[in-house]
């Protein structure tokens, strides 16, 4: 049993994202794991960075709550769609406001880099994209998709553990691409286990 924090980004309460989102949670509880979500947009999460935090040492009470829900978790899950490339601005906002300097992550002169502190928190990624990354013109399209949201956690001391990017999700897939994709969720919750070495799916 592990305590795991869902961050899901996607407006649609009828959208493929939030099916995946509760086939993941279904997943999880069957598991019996302990379970907090951060619903972005339900909770109205601001992803605009303000002056006061960006040079003050003190969040706003909105990025405290975040961190707090980070600091409890052993593992995080985030549910997102590609939006060019990357995660949606609101996720994207979430990542810069929450994993700040002095929280996530510190400077070191001696090494003239930063540490993360968010160590040994391990993460998981389910994204959905209408495209196959393959077909992409340049190749740098495909590794943006993949790479830098772990990166930004790696930053943070969080290591990316499993990542399940699933691809070619749009309205003219046949039936069975979605199917197949909600079971291949529904089994990545229910066989989460912090020990596992790193996997690509
Ligand atoms: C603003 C925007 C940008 C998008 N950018 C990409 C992209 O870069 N690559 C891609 O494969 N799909 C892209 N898509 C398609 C979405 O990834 C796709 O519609 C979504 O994953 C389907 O999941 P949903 O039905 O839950 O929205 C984009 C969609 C939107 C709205």
């Amino acid at each position: 049993m592990s305590r795991v924090l869902v961050v899901h980004a996607h407006p649609g309460q009828q959208s493929f994202n939030r099916a995946l989102r509760d086939a993941l949670l279904d997943g999880l509880r069957a598991g019996q794991h302990e379970i907090e979500v951060s619903d972005l947009y339900a909770d109205q999460f601001d992803p605009a960075m303000t002056a006061a935090e960006l040079y003050d040492a003190s969040p706003p009470a909105a990025v405290v709550r975040e961190q707090a829900r980070v600091s409890w978790c052993e593992l995080l899950v985030l549910v997102y769609p590609v939006w060019w490339w990357g995660p949606p601005a609101i996720l994207k906002g979430w990542l810069e406001r929450v994993l700040c300097l002095g929280y996530a992550f510190r400077y070191e002169i001696a090494r003239n880099g930063y540490a993360g502190l968010l160590a040994p928190r391990r993460a998981a990624i389910i994204s959905t994209a209408s495209a196959d990354p393959r077909t992409y013109p340049e190749p740098w399209q495909a590794e943006v998709q993949t790479k830098l949201v772990p990166a930004i956690l790696g930053t943070a001391g969080i290591e990316t553990a499993r990542q399940l990017a699933l691809t070619e999700i749009h309205q003219y897939a046949p039936p069975e691409v979605f199917a197949d994709a909600l079971a291949a969720v529904g089994t990545f919750a229910r066989t989460i286990d912090l020990s596992r070495p790193d996997n690509q799916e």
